[in-house]
């Protein structure tokens, strides 16, 4: 059965596992994917700064998503679901549940620095381009930056 529920602490290790595992299956190398570890770890201050949801299919992470709200702002800063389910909607699920926290905390934007595979999936989500960003694991690599307003809905 598949859940959805808040990340628990303990499972720091298997969030950043899942993070690394969902990123690759776009093909990335060894060299590219050791570049990004330290941007896709999940550590303990995570738990404090951010909200993470979980898929959880009979207790194995399926997919997570990472929101940090900071006034009218929020930040979907990770969404990660796990090859073996993509396609599924776990994608879209997570998406919505940020959008409901973000919106439920006051935000009125919420901005996410995509992977350039994933940039399609987040304007499907409705989200709008909104210029690029500077890759936080990858010096000198742009990723696209979208928006997603939260009064729209
Ligand atoms: C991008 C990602 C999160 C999407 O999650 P998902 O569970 O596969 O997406 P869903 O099944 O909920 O798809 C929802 C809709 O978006 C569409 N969609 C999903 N991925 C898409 C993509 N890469 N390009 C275009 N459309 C996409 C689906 O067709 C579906 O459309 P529908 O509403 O017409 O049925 C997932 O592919 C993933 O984790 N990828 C690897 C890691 C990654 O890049 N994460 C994002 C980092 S910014």
């Amino acid at each position: 059965m598949l859940t959805y529920r808040p990340a628990r602490s303990d499972e720091a290790s298997a969030l950043s596992e899942l993070c690394m595992t969902s990123k690759a299956y776009w093909g990335y190398d060894a060299a590219f994917m050791g570049a990004c570890r330290a941007e896709l770890t999940i550590t303990a201050a995570d738990f404090e700064s951010s909200q993470i949801q979980v898929a959880d299919k009979g207790g194995k992470l399926a997919g997570m998503a990472q929101l940090q709200i900071e006034g009218a702002t929020a930040e979907l800063d990770k969404l990660y679901v796990h090859p073996n389910f993509i396609g599924a909607g776990i994608g879209r699920a997570l998406f919505e549940w940020a959008v409901r926290q973000a919106r439920d905390a006051g935000a009125k934007v919420m901005t996410i620095d995509a992977d350039p595979d994933a940039a399609a999936f987040y304007r499907r989500m409705d989200a709008v381009d909104d210029g690029a960003s500077l890759s936080g694991s990858i010096p000198g690599r742009f990723l696209p930056r979208l928006r997603f307003d939260l009064g729209a809905l």
